[in-house]
């Protein structure tokens, strides 16, 4: 198992793959450019979602080989579904469908107001068996846990009952937010920093990891 529980909290896990480590500091640093930075979180995400999907159902099927006939593993039922909050989670698609190229993608669009820090929908499309699947919600930053916690809801709402939330970076506060809001589900990071800024940004961080990703500031 390459992650520990945080806080003692049965419902929070935090990475500690060396691997894992590794890439979230060369991710925080400020020097690290946008092409790097996008491969870098797109790395990250795969390796997490190895873990997140430890516990994927699976059923023992007949496949015949060039020798004989083995009893062999495979997924069983509905796979997963993953939805990024837009935009800076779409940066941690590729990595998930890479090691699960089969898996439904979502798509919830929320910014923070600047001025609230309330998060705002701007727009939700899901896999129309959405409420039949475990659908992880992809976000790299979890800070105030507003955004989160509003797309949790969201899902939700539309009938989502399975729901697990994967982030890179996330500060204290956040991971109360979600804890308080939604206590039934798993949140699984990279790591967990000291806390927020003035400006609800996360200390140390990485900065906004929607501009470092598509290079707009
Ligand atoms: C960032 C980040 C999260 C949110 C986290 O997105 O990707 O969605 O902030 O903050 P919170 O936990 O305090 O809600 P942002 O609102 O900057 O939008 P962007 O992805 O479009 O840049
Ligand atoms: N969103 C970001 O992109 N970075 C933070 O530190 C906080 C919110």
């Amino acid at each position: 198992m390459s992650y520990e529980k945080y806080a003692d909290d049965d419902m929070v896990f935090v990475f500690d793959h060396p691997l894992i480590q590794h890439k979230i500091s060369l991710l925080r640093d400020k020097n690290t450019d946008t092409k790097e930075f996008r491969e870098l979180v797109s790395e990250i995400a795969m390796l997490m979602g190895y873990e997140v999907t430890r516990e994927l159902p699976l059923q023992t099927v007949e496949i015949e080989t060039p020798v004989g006939i083995a009893k062999a593993k495979v997924l069983s039922g509905k796979k997963l579904g993953i939805v990024p909050i837009l935009r800076a989670g779409l940066g941690m698609v590729d990595g998930m469908l890479q090691l699960m190229p089969m898996i439904k993608v979502g798509h919830i669009g929320l910014y923070r107001d600047h001025e609230t820090l309330e998060p705002v929908e701007y727009y939700c499309k899901l896999p129309e068996d959405a409420t039949e699947r475990e659908m992880v919600l992809l976000d790299p930053m979890l800070a105030t846990g507003g955004s989160a916690s509003a797309a949790i809801s969201f899902l939700k709402q539309r009938g989502v009952k399975q729901i697990k939330l994967m982030c890179l970076i996330a500060a204290p506060e956040g991971i109360r937010r979600v804890r308080k809001d939604h206590d039934d589900v798993q949140i699984f990071c990279a790591q967990v920093d000291e806390g927020l800024n003035e400006n609800a940004y996360i200390v140390p961080g990485l900065g906004d990891a929607g501009d470092r990703l598509y290079g707009t500031k």
